[in-house]
Parts: C-alpha cells; structure tokens; sequence
C-alpha cells in the first residue's frame, strides 16, 4: 500500500498515479515544504530535475528568463518519449528571448482585459445554457463532463472564429495532448508515433484555417495568427501551427479543471458555499482560491543557463528545473494553513497558478473572466449539492483535473415558477 502523504514519497512529480488522489497528493506537498523549498529527483526513465516548490523561488526562476530558460524542454517527459519524438511543435512556451517577445506581442494586445471584454456577452449565453443544463438534467448529472469541458471549448471556439461543428475535433485535440497519460482518455495507448498523428492531424486542419483567413481576413483571432509578421516576414508553418495548437489547448482542460475542482471544493466545504450564496460579491475572491486550489497547471519546466544557487542550493548550468505551481500554492510560510479551502481567503490571488514573468498565461483574465461568469449565474441557483458518486480525477503529470464529477442537486425555483 501506497504510504499516504509521507514526506518521503518525492515522487508526486513524476508518476502519474499519484495525481488520481488529489487530496493525497496536496498532504503530501505540504509535508514536503517540511523538508525545504528544492528537491533533487532522480527517477528511472527521467533525466534528473530539481523540484522547486518555495513559492518565492517559483517567482524568483521566472523572473530570470534568461538564467533560467524554457529551451530546450519546458515539460517533463520521459527520456524515451524525448527521443522518440517525431515531429516537434514550437509554441510561445517552447520560446525564449529573442523569439518570444516578438511571437509573444503579436497576440498580445487581443488578451488584454478591455479587449476580452467583448467576449462578456458570450459567456454570459454560456453561463444561462449551463444553468439550462442543470434545469434539464432534473437532479443529477457530471458536472465536469456536462458543464465544465465544454465551457471554455466552445470560449474557444469563439475566439478562433470556429464552427461549433468542430467542436469534437478541438475537444480531441486538447484530450489527446495533456489527457494523453491518462488510460481511460487514449484513444490508443499514448506513444510517440500518435502523438504525431494527432499533431499531424491538426496541421492539416489549420493548413485549410490559414489559407481561408489569409483570403478572407474577419476580426478572429484565427485570422491575427495566419497573417502574422515576424521579422517583417510571414510566420513559419510549424509556428503558425504552434500558435493554434497552444490557444487551442492551453484554454480548455486548464480552465474546465478549475471549474470543476472548484465547484467540488465548494461541495465539500459546505459553510463555503453557503458564504458565497449569501454574498455573491465574493465571487471575485472565490474565484482566486479555486485557481489557487486547483492549479490546473501542474508544471513548467526550466533549464538553467548558469551555474547559480535557489533556495540555498547549488545548481549548475545545464540542470533542469520542475517548477512546481501545484505546491507552491501550498506553500504555508504564504498561504496561511494551506490544506482549508477559503473564500475569504486574504492573500488568494497570490497564487501562482498563472505562473509568472514574461510567460505569465496569456489567457489568465478571459480563464478568470470565464470562472467568474459561470459561478455567478450557477452559485444563486442551487438549492442543495452533494456528490452522487466518488468523483475521478486526470491521473496526468502536466494539466489535470477532474475528469468527472458526479453531482446530485436541487434548484431554487425561478420568479416564474414561484
Ligand atoms: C485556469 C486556467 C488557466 C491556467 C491555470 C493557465 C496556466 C498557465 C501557465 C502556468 C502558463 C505558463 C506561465 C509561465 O511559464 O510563467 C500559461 C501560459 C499560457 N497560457 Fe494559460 N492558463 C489558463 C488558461 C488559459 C486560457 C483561457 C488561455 C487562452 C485562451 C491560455 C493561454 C496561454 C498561453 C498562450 C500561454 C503561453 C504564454 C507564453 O509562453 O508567453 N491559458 N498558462
């Protein structure tokens, strides 16, 4: 038997199992900042890593793009995986300076809060269909299956300028990619090979994107990628597909695992839920703790340029470095008695969960804005909430969360009905 939340089980990092039992997982963190704030793994299967959990250190790395870079491989995989890679996929993520700024600021500007305002109306149609979801489903459904996937797909969907016919295929993107360790999401068991395919698969499908985009330009952000300039020049084909695949996957499982641990939070913390009813004006802050809570985003890699020294430990040039997001937001030297899910919660939006610097998530206020949103509609409706089976989450090293979560509930009657 596993020994549960022992300081001595480092390899919450690196085996995926482990992330099956989330609540598991966080104990064991927590005892792990017992034990200092950088932890040396070594792993069959791994090139060795540091594991950064200290928040500050956290910030302190991605503060220093160019002591520590992205290059030349910002997600942990296996040694053999690294290998057998056939085709390699170049996303702002996988960019350092010079490149990065410039593919950086062509998107820039569409993310910023005034601009993705105009996406309110979208998601408040959303939000009521949610709503209308749990109307129709009459007491019990998954709210991570029925609610939280499909949200922010089809936020997507929107903000490419995509059919909702292609739905299916974008959820297949995004399963396939960051789901791929997870048995019960492969299609096939997850090997190098399909990883291509499906890459390959995609490229085809945004080749066609381009070429509509660039002969009839609309105000998506489909078409900002497909005409855009680096160095005076059109983009490259394997960046321009980088770009898609990232927007594409970077905005779902991300924002639907928070939606979904979040609302199981709010389930298992009942007197949290009442508070929130009570004064809905805490959406904001509860917002932040569920990003804080569920860290969708469990990892960043980063690779030292430099021999230099983090959290009091020697680290020499060439040693790679596992940011951890998911521990450091339980770290308690920040975060007061970091295992209590707390909406009130002081400090709340320190969390790191977006990560930080010149990589901070592009996306983080449309994921707040999208959160936010959906809570505020879903949250004056219910009437009572229970979980109506165990819920399951994503047994996944790099972004996870819930992959189902079965609810049973009551609706407080609308004016029309009273
Ligand atoms: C709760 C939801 C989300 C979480 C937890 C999250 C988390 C992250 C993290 C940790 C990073 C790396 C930051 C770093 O290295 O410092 C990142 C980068 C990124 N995110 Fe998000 N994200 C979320 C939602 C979104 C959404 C909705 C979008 C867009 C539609 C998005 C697009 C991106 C992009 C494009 C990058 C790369 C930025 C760069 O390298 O310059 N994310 N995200």
């Amino acid at each position: 038997m596993a020994e549960v939340g022992s300081p001595t089980r480092d390899d919450i990092f690196t085996d995926n199992e482990r992330w099956g039992d989330l609540n598991d997982w966080n104990r064991t963190a927590v005892a792990l900042h017992e034990r200092g704030g950088i932890h040396r793994i070594e792993r069959d299967g791994f090139q060795p890593f540091w594991a950064v959990i200290d928040h500050r250190a956290v910030l302190d790395i991605e503060k220093q793009p160019e002591l520590f870079t992205n290059g030349p491989e910002p997600v942990l995989n296996t040694i053999e995986s690294r290998e057998a890679r056939g085709m390699d996929i170049k996303t702002l993520i996988h960019m350092d300076a010079p490149d990065h700024g410039k593919y950086r600021r062509l998107t820039n500007d569409w993310f910023k809060p005034a601009a993705i305002r105009r996406l309110d109306a979208r998601l408040t149609e959303l939000s009521q269909q949610a709503v209308a979801t749990l109307e129709s489903a009459g007491g019990e459904l998954d709210f991570a299956v029925d609610i939280a996937l499909p949200y922010p797909l089809q936020v997507i969907l929107k903000i490419l300028g995509l059919p909702e016919g292609d739905y299916e295929r974008m959820m297949m993107l995004t399963q396939q990619l960051f789901g791929g360790e997870d048995p019960d999401l492969q299609r096939e068991e997850l090997t190098p090979e399909v990883v291509a395919e499906v890459l390959m698969d995609f490229y085809g499908y945004f080749t066609g994107l381009t070429a509509e985009r660039r002969e009839q330009p609309t105000d998506d952000l489909a078409t900002l990628i497909a005409n855009g300039r680096i160095d005076d020049a059109p983009m490259p084909d394997l960046e321009t597909l980088g770009y898609y695949v990232i927007i594409a996957t970077a905005g779902h499982d991300t924002t639907s695992s928070a939606m979904a641990g979040g609302m199981r939070a709010l389930i298992e913390n009942p007197e949290q839920l009442d508070k929130l009813r009570a004064d809905p004006s805490l959406v904001n802050n509860a917002v932040e703790e569920m990003i804080r809570w569920t860290a969708p985003v469990r990892h960043f890699m980063r690779t030292a340029t430099a021999d230099t020294e983090v959290c009091g430990q020697r680290i020499a040039a060439g040693d790679w470095l596992y940011l951890s997001y998911k521990a450091a937001n339980l770290d308690p030297k920040v975060f007061e008695d970091p295992l209590r899910f707390d909406i009130e919660r002081p400090n709340a939006d320190r969390n790191v969960s977006f990560g930080y610097g010149v990589h901070f998530c592009l996306g983080a206020q449309l994921a707040r804005n999208e959160l936010r949103n959906l809570f505020s509609h879903v949250i004056p409706r219910i009437e009572t909430i229970e979980l109506a089976a165990e819920p399951t989450t994503m047994k996944t090293t790099f972004v996870g969360g819930h992959k189902t979560l079965p609810i049973r509930y009551t609706l407080t009657p609308t004016d029309g009905e009273r």
